[in-house]
């Protein structure tokens, strides 16, 4: 018999959503209370909280200072520099006042976007809380996204500023920001009114006259002349930032959070999932640029008065594969949420885990998996050499949390390997057919949520409900469609297998091969092509290119392919991890003109396939299968 309060608190929220929101609402301050829990007419599907008014800054920061103005909000700890840093609760307060007022002198006001392109530093951290401080709507672009990513994502965002560092510090090079910034303000329809730049040592940058103002000099006079912006009231149901996401075709998706349901769900999830509380430190090993970081490297951790951890570095080579565990001792982390990626490296370099008798892991009591499946191999691995509990659990940029994981906070389930275990509350998810009707047990289906979404989950995407709607509501009426396949066996456990659509996951980077094959096709020499992901023991997935040339290319193939390689890198960036592409003379396609991806991945992966019926010529999938081997990829 479980002990675990799951089973009650699922059927509690199941009974009553709106009680359980209005019960968990009660972690956060709140300046107006809510008209109501949940307005089913407002917005696309509702809106969560409707009517109340309150920060999101404040909740993270200044109503800890009372109680809690000495502790240490941010450790910052960085191999690739050197570095080493606590900022307390009350000197994070100083200096997100303080930058909120220079960014509020910048002309940027309450509903404007603020694009933030920066590494992980707790500056990082504290421009998006400078931003919900004044009610801006930050939108944070990754650092191993290429100029014309960036571009995209400011002709979408409009953005009045963009605050950047100078570089970011990958160990085998320092990336300068500033040239990449330049770029994609020029290729911009929409370029910022002024950059905020903070000047690393790594790499000073030079200014632009007019536009650039430098972070250091402008916080530093706004601190001497005592300007600091106090906390501006916004509607629970305002956003608080965009985040972009690969979507299926070039164009990535804004992903719009809230302020109110976000509060409400990261508090809930913090003590009920991750058990993790007021003092104690939590570390999310992510990026402030993807999802995870917004949720639990910057918000999650602060709102409840924990602390957490701001890593520059890698699991492994910064400088050994030790080096995880340094940071578990040194700071007694209490909880670490990373990608299974990052202990696969650990795994490849340390077998035999030699480094972890140098530390003292005491304090340590969970390792918390996702961003792409978790393979049992690496969740036993990682449960034998560190003997505590390893959760997987499930979930998206959209959603901003877990929609399937194993609540630890309420007593663990116990574990099923291969899956990241059962719906949290706010989550019914079901299997359903092409047709959307619901499957048995164990049979693979598309997983789906049915509406509402809970708080904390995506309202719309950035200005385009018609794009939100097409893309994740129309498939399976009164559903929002994951875009995962999967199955649920008779426990209610839920396991996921793929996704549905083009999306591939390159080490926990979530990637559109559609987006790929734009920028293949645009090589002047490539008449078709088509972009699979294929197994990777490291990464989980990479990318595999094949194009056909146009006929009258007397070229090397081999020229051509390296031109792919650093086209994608040029145009998409380093992230995509795009280095296979293989020339071939046909595409195997069906009768009707459509390219056979998937048997294609099946062959590369060596795994068991079908000569699909609606093969139009058979043979092409052996020279597709010869073209691999070629390459040493099969
Ligand atoms: N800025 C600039 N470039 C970056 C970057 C950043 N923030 N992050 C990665 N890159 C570059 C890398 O340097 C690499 O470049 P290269 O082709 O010149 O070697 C390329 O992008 C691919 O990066 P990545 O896929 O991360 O591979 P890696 O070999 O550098 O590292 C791991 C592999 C497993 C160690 C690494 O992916 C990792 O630490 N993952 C942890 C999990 C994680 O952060 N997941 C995110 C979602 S939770
Ligand atoms: P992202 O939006 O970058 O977080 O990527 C979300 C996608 O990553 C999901 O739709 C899944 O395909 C995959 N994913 C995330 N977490 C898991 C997990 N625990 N198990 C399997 N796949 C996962």
């Amino acid at each position: 018999m479980s002990t675990s309060r799951y089973q009650e608190t699922y059927a509690r929220w199941k009974a009553d959503p709106q009680a359980f929101w209005a019960e968990a609402a009660k972690a956060i301050d709140w300046i107006r209370p809510a008209d109501a829990v949940f307005d089913a007419a407002a917005g696309v599907y509702g809106r969560w909280f409707p009517g109340a008014v309150c920060n999101t800054c404040w909740n993270a920061v200044d109503r800890h200072v009372p109680t809690r103005g000495a502790q240490t909000a941010i450790i910052y700890d960085s191999p690739v520099t050197g570095t080493k840093r606590r900022i307390s609760y009350s000197e994070l307060q100083a200096e997100v006042a303080a930058l909120a007022a220079v960014i509020r002198d910048l002309g940027v006001g309450k509903g404007d976007r603020v694009v933030v392109y920066m590494p992980m530093i707790p500056e990082a951290l504290m421009a998006m809380l400078a931003c919900a401080r004044i009610g801006a709507v930050h939108s944070v672009v990754f650092g191993g996204f290429a100029a014309k990513e960036l571009a995209t994502r400011l002709d979408d965002a409009k953005p009045k500023l963009v605050i950047a560092a100078s570089c970011g510090i990958e160990p085998n090079r320092v990336v300068a920001y500033k040239p990449l910034l330049d770029e994609a303000i020029s290729l911009s329809s929409s370029p910022p009114a002024s950059v905020l730049l903070l000047q690393r040592p790594q790499a000073q940058a030079a200014m632009t006259e007019g536009r650039d103002v430098d972070w250091a000099n402008a916080v530093a006079a706004a601190r001497v002349e005592g300007r600091a912006a106090e906390c501006v009231p916004v509607a629970a149901t305002d956003p608080l930032y965009v985040l972009y996401t690969s979507g299926t075709t070039g164009k990535p998706k804004g992903v719009v959070r809230d302020n109110g349901g976000h509060l409400v769900a990261l508090a809930w999830s913090m003590t009920n999932l991750y058990d993790s509380g007021p003092g104690e430190v939590f570390w999310a090993a992510s990026d402030v640029g993807w999802v995870v970081g917004h949720s639990y490297i910057v918000y999650a951790p602060l709102i409840v008065g924990g602390t957490t951890v701001v890593y520059e570095g890698k699991p492994v080579g910064t400088p050994d594969a030790g080096a995880f565990w340094r940071m578990i001792s040194e700071y007694g982390i209490k909880t670490l949420f990373t990608a299974p990626t990052a202990f696969r490296a650990i795994k490849k370099e340390d077998p035999e885990a030699t480094h972890l008798k140098r530390y003292d892991m005491g304090g340590f009591r969970a390792l918390f998996l996702a961003g792409e499946r978790a393979d049992p191999d690496t969740v036993q691995w990682a449960e034998r050499i560190l003997g505590v509990p390893v959760i997987d659990h499930w979930w998206q940029t959209e959603t901003g949390w877990a929609i399937v994981g194993n609540p630890l906070g309420l007593g663990a389930l116990p574990v099923k390997h291969g899956s990241p275990t059962v719906p949290m509350p706010g989550y019914d998810v079901q299997i359903v057919d092409e047709g959307g009707r619901p499957v048995a047990a164990n049979t693979m289906g598309s997983v789906v949520v049915k509406l509402p979404l809970p708080p904390g989950c995506l309202p719309t995407l950035w200005q385009a409900d018609d794009r939100f709607r097409e893309s994740y509501l129309t498939t399976f009426p009164g559903f929002y469609n994951t875009s995962d396949a999967g199955f649920m066996d008779a426990d209610g456990y839920l396991f996921i297998m793929g996704r549905t659509d083009d999306i591939i996951n390159v080490a926990g980077h979530r990637l559109s091969t559609g987006g790929m094959e734009e920028v293949l096709a645009s090589h002047p020499d490539v008449a078709e092509c088509a972009v699979i992901g294929i197994k990777d023991a490291l990464k989980g997935e990479q990318p595999c290119g094949f194009v056909v040339l146009k006929s009258g290319v007397t070229r090397s193939p081999l020229e051509i392919e390296k031109e792919i390689v650093q086209l994608v890198r040029d145009k998409i960036g380093p992230v995509a991890a795009f280095k296979i592409a293989v020339t071939v003379a046909r595409l195997p396609k069906t009768r009707s003109g459509k390219i056979l991806r998937g048997t294609m991945k099946k062959i590369a992966d060596g795994d068991a396939w079908t000569m699909p019926a609606t093969i139009d010529d058979a043979s092409v999938l052996d020279e597709i299968a010869q073209a691999l081997h070629h390459k040493g990829v099969s």
